[in-house]
């Protein structure tokens, strides 16, 4: 069965299909940061990019949040960033009747989607009143618990906390269900598109309500799992505990849901072995070894076609730095391997990132030969 299928132009899951091609269009090698996102979105989730300054994640996150027309909340955190910042400032006619209430219009406790930068940063104070936002999405306001609209909680950073970081941060890392570490572009054609082109902002041709994200959850919620997907979430958690990788239950069960908004966000009728690959950004605890350790399980129980993709592109970004294209001997075998890797991409179920690397195959190949022929 193909994995993808036709939504309805007007539906809602069409919507996020655009936005997913739009903003995997204007950024370049985001393609599984965009689709994280998404996918949070659609899980009702949390989402942590963390990489080196200025590979891209406030690009890609302040998109999203212009995609969605709600109510924002957006902050750089600084260790000097008050609590008022964040929460809203104390109300003056309040504390005059002996009250501690905080005035929050504008603040993160009113956003349906926040975005909060170099979140380790943050005061021990702030990162308190964050972890029950987060995960309870209830807010404290003068001994009132306060219902939060937090749709999607958006956060980047340049390091991951440090193992010694204390109780606090790791608390606040576990309320993100996805978590990535972001790298710096890696192929030739996409440095070239970096530096040649004029502007990388995303253009999004449409912009999604809060009714329409409900409407997306109760279709993610209709999504069923297929036995042998089942069977795959089984296996991946019990080789995974073999090799000491044991992620809470709270994970787990999440991870349920995050594989179904994926599969959604895929277009597919129900959860298939494949989509399991967004799971290697929800089933670690430590950020060191254990995200690569689950990739590999991942990989080797569910085949998923977007991790076959990565790892196939990475094979012809690693021809094409060792072909010397003048050389007609050296591009000739250089094209015989791009056929042979395109074969290997031919026989994936499409998943939307795989036809974009097909086409971009192609064009390396046309590219390859043109450039041979001039040398001769
Ligand atoms: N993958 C990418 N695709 C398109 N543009 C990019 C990409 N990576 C970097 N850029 C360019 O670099 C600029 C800086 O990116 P951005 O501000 O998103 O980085 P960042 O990861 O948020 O960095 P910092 O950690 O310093 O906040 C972008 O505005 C864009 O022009
Ligand atoms: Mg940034």
């Amino acid at each position: 069965m193909n994995a993808l299928r036709s939504p309805k132009p007007d539906s809602v899951r069409e919507k996020f299909a655009q936005a997913r091609r739009e903003l995997s269009a204007a950024l370049i090698e985001r393609d599984e940061e965009v689709d994280l996102v998404l996918t949070a979105l659609l899980a009702n989730e949390h989402v942590l990019l963390v990489g080196p300054p200025g590979c891209g994640k406030s690009l890609l996150l302040d998109a999203v949040m212009n995609w969605m027309s709600v109510r924002k909340f957006s902050i750089l955190l600084t260790k000097f960033t008050t609590v008022e910042e964040v929460m809203g400032p104390v109300s003056l006619a309040a504390l005059k009747a002996d009250r501690y209430r905080r005035v929050t219009t504008g603040r993160l406790p009113e956003a349906e989607v926040c975005f909060t930068d170099e979140i380790w940063k943050a005061s021990s104070a702030i990162l308190n009143t964050l972890l029950k936002v987060l995960n309870e999405r209830v807010f404290e306001n003068d001994g009132e618990a306060v219902k939060v609209p937090l749709r999607l909680a958006v956060a980047a950073s340049n390091e991951w906390p440090s193992p010694d970081s204390g109780k606090e941060l790791a608390a606040i890392m576990d309320r993100f269900l996805f978590r990535k570490a972001v790298r710096p572009i890696g192929s030739q054609a996409g440095r070239q598109r970096l530096l040649w082109h004029r502007d990388h902002t995303p253009k999004l041709s449409a912009t999604i309500t809060p009714p329409e994200v409900d409407r997306a959850h109760a279709e993610v919620a209709a999504l069923p799992w297929s036995n042998a997907a089942k069977d795959a979430l089984e296996t991946i958690l019990r080789e995974l505990a073999r090799e000491g990788v044991v992620p809470g239950d709270r994970r787990q069960f999440k991870t349920v849901t995050a594989v179904r908004a994926f599969a959604y966000l895929c277009g597919a009728d129900g959860v298939r072995p494949e989509h399991l690959e967004v799971a290697q950004h929800c089933l670690w605890d430590s950020p060191e070894e254990q995200p690569q350790k689950v990739a590999q399980v991942i990989a080797k129980v569910a085949n998923p076609t977007g991790m076959r993709v990565t790892q196939l592109l990475l094979e012809v970004e690693s021809v094409l730095a060792a072909t010397d294209v003048r050389n007609l001997a050296d591009a000739a075998r250089a094209a015989a391997k791009l056929g042979e890797i395109d074969k290997q991409l031919s026989t994936l179920a499409g998943n939307g990132r795989l036809e974009k690397a097909r086409a971009y195959l192609k064009d390396q190949l046309r590219k390859l030969k043109l450039a041979s022929i001039e040398a001769v």
